[in-house]
Parts: C-alpha cells; sequence; structure tokens
C-alpha cells in the first residue's frame, strides 16, 4: 500500500482497514467517525482495487465513486493500492494504534439495555479520554466502543455497551463471558479532551455517555490545573426515559467531588417522579449555558440525529467548529 502523495508504503493485513493499518505505522490520516459515516477520510484511489468492509460507506456519493474517492476507515485492499491523501502528521507515541490482547474481568448490566464490560488489557496501554477501541469480534466483524474511564484505572477499562438484539456486533459483545479474550485495536478517534484553557460543555445522547463519562473523569481528576478549576463546567446527559439514564449516581459522584461540573440528565419521556429536564437537548443547551457560547470547548457523542443537531445549533450560535469535537453513533 503505498501513499503516492507522502512518499510512504506499508503492509495492510488481511481485513484490516487502510486507516488502521496508517496508524498502527504510525502515519495519522484525517479521520472522524471511523465507520463511513462522515467523510473526513476521503482519499483518492490511483491505482488498485479495493473492497469495503461496510458495504457502500454512506459518506461516498456516486460522484465519489466516479471520481475514485474512497472511505479509507472501511476500505481495505484487495491488490497493490497507489493512493493520493493527505497526511498530516506523525501521531504522538501514545496515540499510535495497536493491537492489545484484553480479558474480560466483569460484566455489570446497569438498565435492561445498557452493560457495563471492564476489561484487563494483558499490557499496559494508553490513551485519551474520549477514544475508543475496536473491539475484533469475528472475521470482518469490527465495532468500536469507547472507553468510559481513564488509562492506567486500577478497574481496567471500562465500556459502556447496549444491546441491540439480532445485531452482529451487538450479539457477540453480549456472548462475551467472565475469562474471555478479545483483540482490541486502539487507540482511536479525534473526539478527546484537550486542555484548551476555556469551560466545557459535554454533550452525550445513549451510549455518548461512555466517552464523556472518561472526559467528566478527566475534568475532575485534573481540577487542581489551571484552566480547568476556575471554570464551571457541563454535562448534559440525554436518553429516552429516566431508566435509561446509565450511570447517573457515578456522573453524581463526579459533581460532588468537583462543584463546577454540573450535570443536567435531559429526558425525553419523564416518569411521574422526574424532576428535572425534558425535550430536546439543543434546547436545554439554551437554557443553561451562561455564557456566550464561543466562550466554551464543546464534545458531543451519541446518535447521528442528537449529534447533528447539536453542532448546527452551535454553528448557528457563533461556536467556531475548531472548538467542537464529536462523534456519532448509536
Ligand atoms: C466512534 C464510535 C464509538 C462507539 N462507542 C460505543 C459505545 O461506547 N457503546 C455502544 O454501545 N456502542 C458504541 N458504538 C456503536 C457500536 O460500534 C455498534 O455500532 C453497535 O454496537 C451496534 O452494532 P451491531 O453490529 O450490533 O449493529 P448493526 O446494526 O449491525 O451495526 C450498527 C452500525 O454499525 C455499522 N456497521 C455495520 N458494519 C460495519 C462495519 N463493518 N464497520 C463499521 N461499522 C459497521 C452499521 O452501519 C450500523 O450503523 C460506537 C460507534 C462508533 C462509530
Ligand atoms: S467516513 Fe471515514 S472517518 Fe468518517
Amino acid at each position: 500500500m503505498t501513499i503516492e502523495t507522502a512518499d510512504l508504503s506499508f503492509t495492510v493485513e488481511d481485513g484490516e482497514t487502510i486507516l488502521g493499518a496508517a496508524r498502527r505505522n504510525g502515519i495519522y490520516l484525517p479521520f472522524e467517525c471511523g465507520w463511513g459515516s462522515c467523510g473526513t477520510c476521503k482519499a483518492t484511489l490511483i491505482s488498485g482495487e479495493i473492497r469495503y468492509l461496510l458495504e457502500n460507506p454512506p459518506a461516498i456519493s456516486e460522484r465519489d465513486r466516479k471520481r475514485g474517492r474512497i472511505a479509507i476507515c472501511q476500505a481495505t485492499p484487495v491488490s497493490d493500492v497507489i493512493l493520493r491523501a493527505s497526511v498530516l502528521e506523525r501521531l504522538p507515541e501514545h496515540l499510535q494504534t495497536r493491537d492489545v490482547c484484553a480479558v474480560v474481568e466483569s460484566i455489570v448490566e446497569v438498565t435492561p439495555d445498557l452493560t457495563h464490560f471492564y476489561l484487563r488489557p494483558e499490557e499496559a496501554v494508553s490513551y485519551e479520554p474520549g477514544q475508543y477501541a475496536i473491539f475484533r469480534l469475528g472475521p470482518e466483524l469490527r465495532r468500536a466502543y469507547s472507553m468510559a474511564n481513564l488509562p492506567g484505572d486500577e478497574a481496567g477499562l471500562e465500556f459502556i455497551i447496549r444491546r441491540y438484539p439480532g445485531k452482529p456486533g451487538s450479539e457477540a459483545v453480549f456472548r462475551l463471558r467472565p475469562g474471555s479474550r478479545v483483540m482490541l485495536e486502539f487507540p482511536y478517534g479525534g473526539a478527546y479532551f484537550r486542555m484548551t484553557g476555556r469551560p466545557n460543555v459535554l454533550v452525550a445522547g445513549g451510549t455518548g455517555i461512555a466517552p464523556m463519562l472518561a472526559i467528566a473523569r478527566a475534568l475532575v481528576a485534573r481540577r487542581a490545573d489551571p484552566g480547568i478549576g476556575e471554570f464551571p463546567h457541563y454535562l448534559f446527559y440525554g436518553a429516552r426515559s429516566p431508566v435509561d439514564l446509565a450511570g447517573l449516581e457515578a456522573l453524581y459522584a463526579l459533581s460532588a467531588r468537583f462543584p463546577q461540573l454540573a450535570v443536567v440528565p435531559v429526558v425525553d419521556v419523564p416518569d411521574a417522579e422526574w424532576r428535572g429536564e425534558t425535550g430536546l437537548v439543543t434546547d436545554v443547551l439554551e437554557r443553561r449555558l451562561s455564557e456566550p457560547w464561543s466562550a466554551y470547548t464543546f464534545y458531543v457523542a451519541g446518535p447521528p440525529v442528537m449529534v447533528n443537531a447539536v453542532v448546527r445549533r452551535l454553528r448557528d450560535r457563533g461556536v467556531p467548529l475548531t472548538q467542537v469535537y464529536y462523534d456519532a453513533f448509536g
């Protein structure tokens, strides 16, 4: 596999994506979602043949296909391939993607649909809060799951995973048992926590709480650092109903340790006891944020409909997109 524009060659393993192989080799090609939807990873195929792991990635239009544009986060070569792609920079060593074997240590159901999985990696790992791992769950069955805790946590790697009955990735994860071994590729993802010297707003929907919980934990761990402790920060957490809010107690416990972190749960369908916010998370942001929106750094993760609505609202409110980090899934 050769990237003509940068005069770089590397080997891609069977069933591996071009993006994954590049990262394994310490080469940073731009990407965002990692699953074929955003288009950030598009590159031009100059020669050779590829096939997609996810057939017809949504980011690739008919026009792209005609112009030889491919989504390298889902493409794997089936011959020698030459690509035209922009290489941004070499990744710092701790963000280079590696394969790590991990053993499932415990599995804890927290809501009818959401389960915490704790995995013990067999070697030391590093990642930034907000990043995710790819679980290799079977031949060509790879799915992304975000770490919910900080690297080095003695509980191991914590994941919060939703069950989708009958769906292949979800079924394979929920077949894991304590003692099962899983091959992980990580770290992945550009929506990770940065020290920006601004107050932070975290917005999570559904399982998007996993990466936002990791970032909230980073804020609490670094609350004494300049640029964190002096600001108010927010975590808005949207779910369908109160029973779908996973780990709310853990979030309130973080807020008790660092009162500048306001935790704001939001539900679509309240029950009789619900006293919190209801409705669209975008409207709750309007009600709750105290500063002009361009004063904040935003991290957003959740279903594409929610993420797109939030990012659109941020743009309308004049927030530069360089201050917005997001991952859409769910
Ligand atoms: C960056 C990121 C972080 C995520 N973090 C979490 C998390 O913390 N917790 C959680 O529960 N879920 C998370 N997900 C969602 C998770 O990866 C799966 O999509 C989900 O478990 C459902 O997979 P499935 O196979 O059961 O369902 P399916 O419906 O079969 O697939 C679900 C989605 O995966 C896409 N897909 C299908 N084949 C592929 C493929 N070969 N490669 C990539 N995508 C494919 C489909 O288009 C569909 O949108 C994350 C997704 C992404 C992209
Ligand atoms: S389409 Fe490849 S990173 Fe989003």
